[in-house]
């Protein structure tokens, strides 16, 4: 049994906070950031605004998107790592949000930057075995809760957003999320953590050296499995941390980067949310095409790793 993508909506807080506004609040410079990084903006949340807000805008605009009311989903993936609350689940509180009446299930995947093909990853398996007809998966983070200002390596690197797609049950199986890809090594959790005073801790050469590996890897064994090369893909939407890490795997797995979508100059690293919110980008300007094949590999703390095909 395959699926389909029937809806999409993502969410970015309404305040830009530039290069040049962290020049004036930390010794950094413009130039040292984009060099680096390629970040030029980021957005970040009020702080009266959470994580389960963000969902709840993503989640509602994916539903708008899909012309479907929430009771029309009978399943609710949550990729956070960064919520508020323990418990419940930023799942169900959205359900809730929304005035869910149908009691699906819903529940919060813990991924990190990898969070959100876990959740994929999660939906393509409740969809092989028949189990779900329409799951929403919304990847939510608000990193600016995990920001250390007074630590300059990590603080310009991270924003706040949300997005939401909706796949549906299809009799196709060569359509939706076709495949998928997760991975994890625990033994390298010192690379990248957050802290109980809810801080990052990075190790960032190890991190990058990390990240410019796994990616190609996850993206080549979905391209083997799936018996496909560059040259099938359309799109890729690597995980959005870093200009550098995004070229680097373009170029070991000798993809043009004009097939390679960038966000992370306007949204910086959005951990498990940016490539939902790079692919809801590229929808809204007119970038991606339905029926076109998009890879997404990603990376992040844990260390995880992973990749999904998907047919958009
Ligand atoms: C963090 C990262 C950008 C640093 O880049 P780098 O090339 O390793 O850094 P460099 O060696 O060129 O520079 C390090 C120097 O810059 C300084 N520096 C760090 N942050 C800075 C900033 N925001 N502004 C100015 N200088 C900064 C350091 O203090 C260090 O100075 P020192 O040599 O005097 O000690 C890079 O390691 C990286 O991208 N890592 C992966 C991060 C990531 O994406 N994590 C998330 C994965 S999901």
């Amino acid at each position: 049994m395959g699926n389909r993508l029937i809806g999409y909506g993502s969410y970015l807080p309404s305040r830009i906070m530039t290069n040049q506004d962290f020049e004036r609040i930390m010794d950094t410079t413009d130039e040292w950031i984009t060099t680096r990084t390629g970040i030029r903006e980021r957005r970040f949340a009020r702080d009266d605004e959470s994580v389960f807000d963000m969902a709840t805008i993503a989640a509602t605009r994916a539903l708008e998107n899909a012309n479907l009311t929430i009771d029309d989903i009978d399943l609710v993936i949550v990729s956070s790592v960064t919520a508020e609350l323990d418990f419940p689940s930023v799942a169900v509180q959205v359900m809730g949000r929304l005035g869910a009446k149908n009691n699906a299930p819903a529940f919060d995947v813990r991924g990190a930057c990898t969070g959100y093909i876990y959740g994929l990853h999660c939906a393509r398996a409740f969809f092989a075995a028949g189990i779900h007809r329409r799951i929403m998966i919304i990847g939510a983070e608000k990193m600016t809760r995990f920001i250390d200002m007074t630590d300059r390596s990590t603080a310009v690197l991270f924003g706040d957003g949300a997005g939401a797609l909706i796949f549906e049950h299809s009799s196709s199986s060569y359509s939706g999320i076709i495949d998928t890809v997760i991975m994890s090594d625990g033994g390298e959790y010192e690379c990248l953590h957050g802290t109980p005073d809810s801080k990052i801790v990075m190790n960032g050469p190890e991190t990058y050296k990390k990240a410019v590996q796994c990616m190609p890897d996850a993206a080549r064994y979905i391209m083997e499995h799936a018996g496909i090369t560059a040259e099938n893909v359309d799109w890729i939407i690597p995980h959005q941390a870093n200009l550098r890490i995004i070229n680097s795997c373009a170029e070991r797995l000798s993809f043009p980067m004009d097939k390679i979508l960038v966000t992370v100059d306007r949204h910086a690293n959005t951990s498990s949310a940016s490539g939902v919110l790079a692919l809801a980008y590229a929808f809204d300007n007119g970038m991606i095409k339905p029926g076109q094949l998009v890879l997404y590999p990603a990376f992040g703390s844990g260390l995880t790793w992973g990749a999904a095909l998907i047919r958009v």
